[in-house]
């Protein structure tokens, strides 16, 4: 875990019985190589004591907005963090940091810096369930912040559910995450490419007015074309909704899958193409050229399958890094494993849309990104992260070929 060697690691411990395990994912940010400084709230103390912390991090345990030499300690330590990790967060924690409430040092500090931050959850299923404590997440992922979901497992008490405190690995794998993405401006490592993105669903019309759609908002390809722009590529959109976009994107609006696949075309050769668009596998075969009467009959229309856009691009060769989506409901990573394989895609991007806050029309999103050299899991967090982590491989990739 290079990624924290001299990096300075604030780790903010609330008061759940998980803040026994803050002691193991301080031990190895420290081992990692960070400069770790423990906060823990007057909750917190209950259940470890600052000793503890003391003794394994590389500062002392701070407890108090007040009674330090530092006037400010809030400020000073929001300030010089690298990175922010809450562990666990309680709901209170949560909800203070979700609305802006700054009642002790850890939530202060938590206001007063820029620094990435990660919330890792640890409460009673109960408690995790309700929609207060998922509303407040669903807000601070919108707002960036990356969130370690919680595991299934024994909790306090005897019980047995969802809310246990995510395994240190997989903390730790988030953390080195968001440190790496960091909030500085994007790096400008796409000067000179051509991007050509889609984002949106696909229409295809039964009659004038109706059409077979889906739930898609385009939310995700757009975060991929302003990112994209942000690092300097040269970008297309080719979209069937229209959103805010930065004027040096070339936007064409569309709206079948023969139009996408029309303005897709048009714009080749690029050396990087991202289909986050959700095209139509099938499509009425005869659309009516009049408004379909009532009749009170049932009603059959034949659709028949749109040109497999994906799949044409990943045989035609004017396409060096090419990125697919795969949203699946079932059989999650054994249907993109083969989307990988029979499309021709250098990247698979997998979103599993049944579950919360995933997919389709939220502002978040929680992927696995899959490729020849293996999988990288981007846990739930923006769709600006999602698009920066796509990126970010898809420069790998070709650094690599
Ligand atoms: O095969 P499936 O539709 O599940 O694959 C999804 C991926 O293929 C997405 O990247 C989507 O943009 C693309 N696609 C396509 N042409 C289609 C259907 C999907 O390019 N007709």
């Amino acid at each position: 875990m290079r990624a924290f060697a001299g990096r300075r690691v604030v780790l903010a411990v609330s008061g759940g019985i998980a803040a026994y395990k803050a002691v193991e994912v301080c031990r190895r940010l420290v081992d990692a190589g960070a400069h770790v400084t423990p906060v823990l709230t007057p909750a917190a103390k209950r259940f470890v004591g600052e000793a503890t912390f003391s003794a394994l991090a590389s500062e002392r345990a701070r407890l108090s907005l007040f009674d330090d030499d530092d006037p400010i300690p809030h400020v000073t330590l929001g300030q010089q963090a690298d990175l922010v990790v809450v562990c666990p967060a309680t709901a209170r924690v949560i909800g203070a940091y979700a609305a802006g409430l700054a009642g002790d040092l850890l939530s202060a500090t938590l206001l007063a810096t820029r620094a990435p931050v990660v919330v890792c959850p640890a409460m009673h299923t109960e408690m995790w369930e309700h929609p207060a404590v998922r509303d407040n997440l669903r807000l601070l992922a919108e707002r960036g912040v990356t969130v370690v979901a919680p595991e299934e497992g024994r909790l306090a008490g005897g019980d047995t559910g969802a809310g246990r405190l995510a395994a240190p690995e997989s903390i730790l794998a988030a953390a080195a995450e968001a440190l790496a993405a960091g909030p500085q401006a994007p790096v400008r490592d796409m000067v000179g490419l051509r991007v050509l993105v889609t984002a949106g669903g696909t229409r295809e019309p039964i009659d004038p007015v109706r059409f077979v759609g889906n739930r898609s908002s385009g939310k995700q390809g757009y975060a991929v074309a302003v990112e994209a722009a942000a690092r300097g590529a040269k970008v297309s959109l080719v979209a069937t909704v229209r959103r805010p976009l930065p004027d040096s994107v070339d936007l064409v609006l569309v709206e079948t899958a023969e139009e996408l696949r029309a303005a897709v075309v048009d714009r080749l050769p690029a050396e990087v193409v991202v289909m986050a668009a959700a095209v139509a596998d099938y499509r009425p075969a005869a659309p009516a050229a009049d408004k379909i009467k009532k009749s009170g009959e049932a009603r059959t229309v034949t659709l028949e399958p749109t040109p497999d856009i994906l799949a044409e691009l990943g045989r035609g060769g004017q396409v060096e890094t090419l990125v697919g989506f795969a949203a699946e409901t079932s059989d999650v990573l054994a249907n993109a494993e083969a989307k990988l394989r029979t499309k021709g895609a250098d990247l698979i991007v997998v979103n599993d849309v049944s579950a919360p806050s995933v997919g389709f029309d939220g502002d978040t999103n929680e992927v696995v990104l899959l490729d020849a050299a293996g999988r990288t899991a981007v846990p739930l967090t923006s769709k600006r992260q999602v698009a920066q982590a796509i990126l970010d491989r898809v420069v790998a990739l070709r650094a690599a070929r």
